[in-house]
């Protein structure tokens, strides 16, 4: 046991894995340049405000999941979410007028004080991509499609999308009124957390994963009985576009995120390869969260999907996910003069763009051979202070096991091909 372990929910990523989630945000980055998004890096703390005001104060994000503190008279949270440091952002440095949509991607850390278990940690990865200053439901389409995108590039065919729309504040109204004259009368028979959502926040009430809400959930009024027109229209036409890329897609008229931004467009991509947290991502409109955070009105979609959810589908599919790197070369030597000659033919080789490893502990030459197996190398140079007189070299390769005495030269020339 170590001395001072991880806090719980938060992982180190080792040597082994970390090639893996570079390999997958490899093919994030791919699929942001195909679809040319830009990449926006924000900081981790964010101030606790904005943050509530952003995903919203009666949400259990901000209301049970913050790792927030103050220092000062400043208030700090590490972000998360990134879907509203985005918009502050994009207030701050007047991204707009850059002019056109502002299409951004991330990929990074966030934190959520959750009951960690399989696919749940405190401090996990995201990436996600949001769309800013567009209304068209083109751009709901094309946010849709990125995000699966990245799913079908990694090899993941088994996914479900669901998608809604929970309206303008207008439709939303009138739903969450019909919602409370619904659940009212049956009130004693919800769950705890189903009362009390009753009271701050009824359409999450749908969201409950309590036994015994379900049979009321499901015979529970669903909000595109509740559209107006225009919200009605912006979600056939999404749905169009889908259809015209071939994404398949499920409504889910009882969807309702966690966060509490979302007009119009929500929808989630669901793995039955992920157990229990089976959301591999989500996302949505919200038109009305710039101007929350002090800017002018601005449309704006956007999903975000978890880095160890997309870990967990792969592993779970069993597809390979990068390799280890291996060396191209190790210098195996014998002698004090044979190490300072490796450190500078390392150096040498190196800035021909070739991996080397050699030892720095003194180690036996057999030592270092099983270093040189062990770490996969191509080609094990081994040095003595007759090859540096004579200036001969033994250069091995490693998957044949056949050796060949050669000057630095023709070394050189072997091992860049
Ligand atoms: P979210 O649904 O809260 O949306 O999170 C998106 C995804 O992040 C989830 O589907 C899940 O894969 C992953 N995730 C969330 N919490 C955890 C956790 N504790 N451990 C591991 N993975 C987790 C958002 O965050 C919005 N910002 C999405 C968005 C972008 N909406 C518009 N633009």
């Amino acid at each position: 046991m170590a001395l001072f372990p991880t806090h719980t929910g938060m992982v180190d990523l080792l040597p082994g894995e970390t090639e893996k989630w570079q390999y997958l945000e490899s093919l994030v980055r791919e699929v942001a340049r195909r679809y040319h998004f830009k990449e926006i890096r924000t900081p981790i703390l964010e101030p606790t405000e904005m943050i509530a005001r952003g995903v919203g104060q009666l949400t259990d994000i901000v209301s049970k999941e913050m790792f927030a503190f103050d220092r000062g008279d400043d208030h700090y949270v590490l972000r998360p979410e990134g879907t509203a440091s985005v918009c502050r952002a994009y207030v701050q440095h007047h991204l707009d007028q850059r002019g056109g949509a502002q299409r951004l991607f991330y990929i990074g850390p966030m934190f959520r004080a959750e009951r960690p278990q399989k696919g749940r940690q405190r401090q996990f990865h995201q990436f996600g991509a949001e769309i800013l200053g567009s209304a068209d439901p083109l751009a709901d389409a094309e946010i849709i499609a990125f995000m699966v995108e990245v799913y079908r590039l990694v090899g993941i065919t088994n996914m479900k999308l669901n998608i809604n729309s929970v309206g303008d504040p207008e439709s939303r109204q009138r739903y969450r009124e019909t919602l409370v004259a619904y659940f009212t009368p049956v009130k004693d028979k919800l769950s705890e957390v189903s009362k009390t959502r009753l009271e701050v926040n009824p359409m999450r009430i749908l969201d409950s994963k309590e036994e015994e809400d379900q049979a009321w959930i499901a015979d529970a009024p669903v909000i595109t009985d509740y559209l107006n027109q225009e919200c009605r229209d912006h979600y056939e036409q999404v749905k169009a576009h889908l259809n015209a890329l071939g994404i398949a897609f499920i409504e889910q008229p009882r969807l309702v995120r966690g966060l509490d931004y979302y007009t119009k467009t929500a929808f989630e991509l669901t793995s039955p390869d992920l157990g229990s947290q089976d959301a591999l991502g989500g996302g949505g409109r919200y038109d009305l969260l710039v101007e929350e955070l002090g800017g002018a009105p601005t449309p704006a979609v956007g999903f975000a999907s978890g880095m160890e959810r997309l870990m967990i589908a792969c592993e779970a599919l069993g597809l390979p996910l990068g390799e280890s790197a291996k060396p191209e070369v190790y210098i195996a030597c014998h002698g004090q003069a044979a190490r300072a000659w490796a450190l500078s033919q390392a150096d040498v080789l190196r800035k021909q763009g070739i991996s080397c490893l050699f030892d720095t502990g003194g180690r036996s030459m057999k030592a270092q051979m099983k270093e040189a197996d062990r770490e996969h190398a191509t080609w094990c140079l081994l040095v003595g202070d007759t090859e540096l007189t004579s200036g001969h070299f033994v250069l091995r390769n490693m998957s044949t096991s056949t050796e060949e005495t050669l000057d630095l030269s023709a070394i050189h020339e072997r091992v860049r091909l």
